[in-house]
């Protein structure tokens, strides 16, 4: 059978095992996606574990993405541009890093009616998926301004990409597209806004990639401000789990099933 696995910490809450293993079913593939949660300090151990029991392939979630790169033998140019890597292969034992997140970013954005290359974007957030986001959509073209809590990281960010840094209090409607890329808004994590409001207009497009709870408090903010076109975080989950299962099997999945079984209730 083809194993393959995530590993990060902490794991319990993670789906993309139901998403992967309904993959491998329909699919035809016998197969088996399990978790194999790392602490900081067990992650050096990793590729080992990749070789001892021949795990074709593996997602790397929080708080590895970046740490993982040092560790791998090659790093595609999106990861290494992304500084961040969310999908290892094991081709006989040599293990490669690239980042199926912006896939996933790239899906939404996309789906959401947007060209970059004509697009002023506000990306919130200066963390691994704000990195993401600013890899694909500066090198697609788009002006990009950022925000986020701690103003010294916005500015690595921006000069690494080629952005704007705005604080908070400058934020202004005019942006075509509104990226949350923070964890605000998560359930049990902090049930705020990532920004205030002000930054909304009607015409301004938002991607929120918290996925839990669905209707997000920026996207229920942007919904009764008149915003139409509103995306979370589920796609973006989805299609990065698309494109890591057809870089491990040579096979795409079903959307509808990876999404049947993000949807189930544990
Ligand atoms: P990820 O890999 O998911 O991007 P991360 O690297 O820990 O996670 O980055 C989290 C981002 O969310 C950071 O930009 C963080 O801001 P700081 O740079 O100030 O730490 C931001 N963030 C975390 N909690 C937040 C909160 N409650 N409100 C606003 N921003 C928050």
């Amino acid at each position: 059978p083809v194993v393959t696995a995530i590993t990060g910490w902490p794991l319990t809450h993670t789906r993309s095992p139901k998403m992967h293993n309904a993959a491998f079913h329909d699919a035809g593939i016998k197969g088996r996606y399990v978790k194999i949660p790392s602490s900081t300090d067990e992650l050096p151990l990793i590729p080992e574990v990749i070789r001892c029991y021949s795990i074709a392939g593996m997602n790397v979630t929080i708080p590895h993405k970046q740490a993982v790169i040092p560790l791998l033998a090659e790093v595609s140019k999106t990861a290494r541009g992304a500084g961040a890597v969310n999908t290892i292969c094991n081709r006989n034992g040599k293990l490669s890093g690239t980042n199926t997140d912006i896939a996933g970013i790239a899906a939404t954005v996309t789906g959401l009616g947007i060209v970059p290359r004509n697009a002023k974007i506000l990306i919130i957030g200066a963390g691994g998926a704000a990195r993401g986001a600013a890899a694909y959509l500066s090198s697609a073209g788009a002006e990009i301004h950022i925000t986020n809590r701690t103003e010294a990281k916005a500015k690595e960010l921006a000069e690494e990409f080629g952005g704007a840094v705005v604080p908070a209090a400058d934020l202004a409607p005019t942006y075509d597209l509104i990226i949350n890329a923070t964890p605000a808004g998560m359930s049990g994590f902090a049930d705020t806004l990532p920004v205030p409001t002000s930054v909304l207009s009607s015409k301004t497009a938002v991607f929120d990639m918290v996925y839990e709870p669905e209707n997000t408090p920026l996207l229920a903010a942007a919904c009764a401000l008149g915003v139409r076109k509103t995306a979370g975080g589920k796609q973006m989950l989805i299609e990065q789990a698309k494109a890591s299962f057809a870089l491990w099997t040579g096979v795409i999945p079903n959307t509808a099933v990876m999404t049947a079984a993000f949807e189930e209730q544990t």
